[in-house]
């Protein structure tokens, strides 16, 4: 059992917990993910990590309720217990791959939206740590639903605000913020954009025309998140891949967005999945089982 020891409202619909995990916390690398499940009958939630403490065993998750199990960990109170916390799994960042002289020779850009907030965080802490100030840019779609202002700004070289509907900071989505800063002579050579897939496929348009190299994460099209039920499958490039297991972070403009888009709403009935199973087949990662057919 895995307790939780604060939790917290963040915004109108978005929730914090640290929770108990000491092996999680012990090895897990920004980038990475935890399987949460509240109880026997539970759905298993894919959440990235949003911050670990090694020396007190702690992970932090930050989610939005959204479907009946994220909802459900709403009752959960601090003291209780998930029944499982399984991680850390996926693959971490790639600037955890770099070298020093790497790291110093990038110049970052950060690209936060909405929920994707909690993701960035562990990223540009990690960079902080090392010597390294990033440019952040936070879109949130009004004040109300914006979080991790003071958090963020303590770790980044630069934080931009921008809210949808102009209700604080800058006003216009983050595509916006990025297509102002190189107009006014920033330089970036390294993006991450982590947030709603129809905002990182905008950001990778954006970044596209400026060659500034764009990673994104595919945690939003993640349904079990261990290879076995066949949604998280995209191309990329000319290979077909499993968010879960060989990401969740991508190149950005090696997505085949329209397919991505398409597939993560089919994914969503019955029918959809049937159809899928029928055009990929065993469509889950390395043909073990039966995943494509749900
Ligand atoms: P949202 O819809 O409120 O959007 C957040 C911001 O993204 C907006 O304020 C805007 O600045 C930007 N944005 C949205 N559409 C855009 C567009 N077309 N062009 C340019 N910028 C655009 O976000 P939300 O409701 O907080 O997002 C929830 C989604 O985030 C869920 O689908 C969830 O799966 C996803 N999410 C992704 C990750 C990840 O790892 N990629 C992590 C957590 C949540
Ligand atoms: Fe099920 Fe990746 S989330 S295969």
């Amino acid at each position: 059992m895995y307790k939780i020891l604060k939790k917290e409202q963040l915004s109108e619909v978005v929730w914090l917990m640290d929770v108990e995990a000491p092996l999680v916390a012990r090895h897990c690398q920004p980038g990475q993910f935890v399987i949460v499940k509240k109880d026997e009958i539970g759905e298993r939630i894919p959440l990235t990590i949003c911050d670990y403490d090694r020396e007190r065993g702690v992970i932090t998750i930050v989610f939005q309720p959204v479907g009946v199990s994220s909802t459900k960990f709403l009752e959960l109170e601090e003291g209780d217990s998930f029944q499982d916390f399984v991680g850390p799994l996926g693959r971490p960042s790639d600037i955890l791959d770099m070298s020093e002289e790497e790291l110093k020779s990038k110049k970052f850009l950060f690209v936060a939206g909405g929920v994707g907030t909690a993701p960035v965080y562990p990223q540009v802490k990690w960079l902080h740590e090392h010597g390294i100030a990033a440019d952040v840019i936070i879109g949130a779609r009004t004040k109300d639903l914006l979080f991790f202002e003071d958090k963020m700004r303590e770790v980044a070289g630069n934080l931009y605000i921008t809210t949808d509907d102009g209700s604080y900071m800058h006003k216009g989505v983050v595509t916006t913020v990025i297509d102002e800063n190189v107009a006014a002579g920033k330089e970036y050579n390294h993006c991450v954009a982590i947030g709603p897939m129809i905002m990182m496929k905008f950001v990778c348009l954006t970044t596209a025309k400026y060659n500034i190299p764009t990673i994104v994460s595919m945690n939003p099209i993640m349904v079990d998140g261990t290879g076995m039920c066949g949604a998280c499958r995209l191309t990329v490039g000319d290979e077909i891949k499993f968010a879960c297991v060989d990401g969740p972070e991508f190149d950005g403009f090696k997505i085949n967005w329209a397919e991505c888009m398409k597939r993560s709403q089919m994914y969503k009935t019955e029918e959809g999945r049937a159809m899928l199973a029928y055009k990929e087949g065993k469509s889950h990662h390395g043909d073990c089982g039966n995943g494509g057919d749900k």
